[in-house]
């Protein structure tokens, strides 16, 4: 961790007002991060994939202004131009996380303009986009400071701050598949930041569409943080991370083969592997909604009749995201628009850069 470590310096390379603009992506886990080490900031309990997701996104714009003296962070918040003062508790307490790594910041005054792409209400959790896109602003600064510093450490030290701001958006720095955690059978990966998968992916795993069925726009019955220490006494939790590291494995050879049946039966147990931990936590939660079986079922049977390549993966929420290959979208549209819309409160098309 020390390679983060960043010395403060009496005089800093940088004009003394700017601003730093940057987008990054949401983005949809394959294999599951539920469930994160105690009394450590941010350290999984296993390895986890997730795709970045192309029209849904965050853009951050940080304007800076050196202070002339220096006390302590100073921060305004604004979502889609309104002054959002609820924010900044949460993100007082990032800067305060990453603080040991990037000392500059209390020598600032900031505003953070942030906008989604996805619509505000939609029940989609924004911190993996905003945290991400926030720590590669905070690098931008870094940047200018330390001129020699290279463009690899550039995206390492950005997803290890995203990490710290929230997990999963350690995963959003990059494009396309993205691991985080430590796995045997996974070079280079490790719990301190994330990175691009690194092996061979055939063709068919490259163009994958994500349509984004929004069954429920209220806040998720619970938090992440939340449900992630409900798994430190949950009685399955010890398989449930077994079987994640297994999966992994699976993954990677269904990702090279280019198998679609088994892509899909991986994925849709992983996503109802969460919801089996969310429901036996203790207390236990039901995060999903009548109308999220109802579009299951429907999934179900349209692919067993059709044997088109439709999958489900879930979030920690009500919401579904049906996975397709980008070549057979005409026929998935059909079915979302035929059978699946009124389930939905909205509906947000994407696919996997
Ligand atoms: O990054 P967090 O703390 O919001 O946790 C994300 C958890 C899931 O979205 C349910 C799974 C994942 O790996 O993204």
């Amino acid at each position: 961790m020390d390679q983060f470590f960043y010395y403060r310096k009496k005089k800093y390379s940088i004009n003394s007002n700017g601003v730093f603009t940057k987008k990054s992506f949401s983005n949809i886990a394959l294999i599951k991060y539920w469930g994160k080490q105690k009394n450590r900031i941010q350290i999984p309990l296993n390895s986890s994939i997730s795709y970045s997701l192309e029209n849904v996104y965050t853009v951050t714009r940080l304007i800076y202004h050196l202070k002339e003296k220096k006390r302590n962070f100073s921060v305004r918040v604004f979502l889609s131009g309104k002054e959002k003062t609820s924010f900044i508790p949460k993100i007082l307490e990032f800067f305060h996380r990453i603080s040991f790594y990037c000392s500059y910041l209390r020598d600032f005054n900031f505003v953070i303009e942030t906008e989604n792409t996805f619509p505000h209400s939609s029940g989609i959790a924004s911190s993996a986009s905003s945290m991400s896109s926030l720590a590669l602003c905070i690098m931008e600064i870094e940047k200018k400071l330390v001129p020699s510093l290279k463009e690899d450490f550039f995206f390492k030290k950005a997803s290890f701050l995203a990490r710290l701001g929230s997990g999963s958006a350690c995963r959003s720095i990059y494009p396309g598949l993205v691991v985080w955690g430590g796995h045997k059978s996974i070079k280079g990966s490790n719990n301190l930041y994330a990175i691009p998968y690194p092996y061979q992916v055939h063709p068919i795993f490259t163009k994958m569409g994500d349509t984004i069925l929004v069954i429920d726009e209220t806040p998720k019955q619970i938090s992440s943080s939340k449900g992630h220490q409900l798994m430190n006494c949950n009685p399955y939790a010890k398989e449930r991370f077994k079987c994640a590291n297994k999966n992994m494995d699976r993954l990677i050879s269904i990702l090279k083969r280019g198998d679609l049946q088994d892509f899909g039966e991986l994925i849709e147990h992983e996503a109802l592997s969460l919801h089996a931990m969310i429901m036996t936590s203790s207390p236990y939660f039901l995060c999903m909604k009548p109308n999220t079986l109802n579009v299951l079922d429907k999934v179900w049977d349209f692919r067993k009749q059709s044997r088109k390549n439709i999958y489900f993966t879930l979030d920690a929420g009500a919401n579904v995201h049906l996975l397709y290959p980008l070549q057979e979208k005409k026929f998935i549209m059909k079915l979302i628009n035929n059978d699946l819309s009124s389930y939905c409160k909205k509906i947000i098309e994407s696919f996997c850069i």
